[in-house]
């Protein structure tokens, strides 16, 4: 109560909100990774806002969790112990955008579709692309350092941060590579932030780098015969080409996205998995290549099928085989995993990983899809309609183990681009040593002495 009639003192009554259908909603993420119990929700409308905001909790004290579009699904968002959410909603302006530079000048809360949008609107380009793209934040984007289904070409969320704006744990405002190409004046704490979680301090503004638009891009999706030729196809392709995606989905996916969306199967031939595969059709001797490619996969046996957009709209459809998929499974709310290997050890990984799949889930339906041209796999196992979802999420749970050696001996990460959240803390040390832990916790210390920035998320609370 202290702290809300605190808040109102930065905050007017338009910044604020304090009813229970607010804290419910603004108090969690697509996770739903525990329950939503925060103190208030505040709206910030500037950077020294949030800073006011950040001295205010040190001295009070209370906590805070920052707020996107709160489509994490890794339980980054979460407020569950009387937290104020500090949302980034009215911080949603570009506020400049230099053509030379080719960068825009964002407001936390932009919205990722709002940029892409921009972007187009000055024939330019922004990369970073996925399902949510039309409610995350640019924000949250870096935050997470979001990926999507474009990296096998252009990286990164991290790839496109030029300059960043920061509010410290300690409240200091930090102006971080100012737009910069080149900067080796020591290090380089924008790239502390980016992944960061909101655990060192919020992003209130990012200059974002664009790039040239891409010419035609044009999807073609393969049913592909087995594992073996997932590999083998993949290869193919990516000897001849630099594609803009490549994604993989198993016939599974498509199932249950014609049930629950109503898309049609890309073509009659039945295969276990298809790839996308986009490109930019810029020539006739692309095209050809594609083809004579796509030939000699099926000759070998490696493609049962396959079909190739001939203009935008079909482009469009093949790539909602793909992206639908997550929307359409949250109706069996799925167990979700998303891990990551070298591409070079996905061999390896996907026999390991169908081997215990069968020992130690063979009771539930096992539903694959991913990033494979970046050594990406979403896992996900869905919920039988009869069981209770918390019995099943601990079922599920007692398996996590056994995957998470798997991928820490092949050198992995447990979590690939979902980030770690509250859903992944407890595993961290499958994929960062204690001492990386240990410095991690250090770099908190610095930035957010008191623990008041996001606790609870990356790393347990400090006890
Ligand atoms: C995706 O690739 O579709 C997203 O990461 C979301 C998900 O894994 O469900
Ligand atoms: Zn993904």
């Amino acid at each position: 109560m202290e702290a809300t009639n605190t808040l109102s003192k930065i905050f007017d009554k338009n910044q604020l909100l304090t009813d229970p259908d607010s804290l419910a909603e603004y108090g969690k993420d697509w996770s739903n990774a525990s329950l939503p119990n925060p103190l208030a929700i505040v709206f910030p409308e500037s950077t020294e806002q949030v800073q006011s905001l950040v001295k205010l909790a040190n001295q009070t004290p209370f906590n805070l969790v920052p707020s996107g579009g709160r489509t994490g699904l890794s339980g980054g968002a979460m407020a569950s112990n009387q937290e104020v959410v500090v949302s980034f909603e009215k911080m949603n302006k570009i506020l400049d955008f230099n053509p030379i530079d080719r960068t825009a000048l964002c407001q936390a809360g932009v919205i990722t579709q709002q940029l892409q949008q921009l972007a187009e609107d000055k024939n330019l380009y922004y990369p970073v692309d996925f399902a949510s793209s039309g409610s995350s934040h640019i924000g949250g984007n870096i935050a997470t350092n979001a990926g999507g289904i474009k990296v096998v070409r252009y990286g990164l969320t991290r790839n496109w941060v030029a300059g960043l704006k920061v509010v410290t744990g300690s409240g200091e405002i930090l102006d971080l590579n100012h737009g910069l190409v080149k900067n080796a004046t020591g290090y380089d704490f924008r790239q502390m932030f980016i992944g960061s979680e909101g655990t060192l301090g919020f992003i209130t503004e990012a200059t974002m780098q664009l790039t040239k638009l891409p010419v035609n891009l044009t999807v073609m999706v393969l049913g592909i015969r087995d594992v073996d030729a997932i590999m083998k196809t993949f290869q193919a392709f990516k000897d001849k080409m630099d594609p803009t995606a490549l994604e993989l989905f198993s016939r599974d996916s498509v199932a249950i996205v014609h049930e629950q969306k109503g898309i049609p199967k890309p073509f009659e031939t039945d295969a276990p998995y298809y790839l996308l595969l986009e490109f930019e059709n810029d020539a006739e001797a692309t095209e050809n290549l594609v083809l004579d490619t796509f030939e000699q996969c099926t000759n070998e046996g490696w493609v049962l099928d396959g079909v190739m957009s001939q203009n935008e709209q079909q482009a469009r459809n093949l790539w909602r085989l793909r992206e639908d998929i997550s929307e359409s499974i949250s109706h069996y709310t799925p167990y979700k995993n998303d891990l990551a290997v070298k591409v070079s050890n996905i061999p390896a990984f996907l026999a390991s990983l169908d081997e215990l799949i069968a020992e130690h889930y063979p009771q539930f339906q096992v539903l694959w899809y991913g990033h494979i041209g970046d050594g990406n796999l979403h896992l996900n196992i869905l919920k039988p309609a009869d069981m209770d979802k918390d019995a099943f999420y601990e079922e599920c749970g007692k398996v996590n183990p056994h995957i998470f050696q798997l991928v820490k001996d092949l050198d992995g990460s447990i979590s690939a681009e979902h980030g770690v959240g509250l859903l992944k803390r407890d595993y961290l040390s499958y994929s960062r040593s204690e001492a990386e832990i240990s410095c991690m916790r250090g770099l908190k210390t610095m930035f957010d002495p008191n623990g008041i920035m996001n606790p609870g998320k990356i790393f347990e609370v400090a006890g």
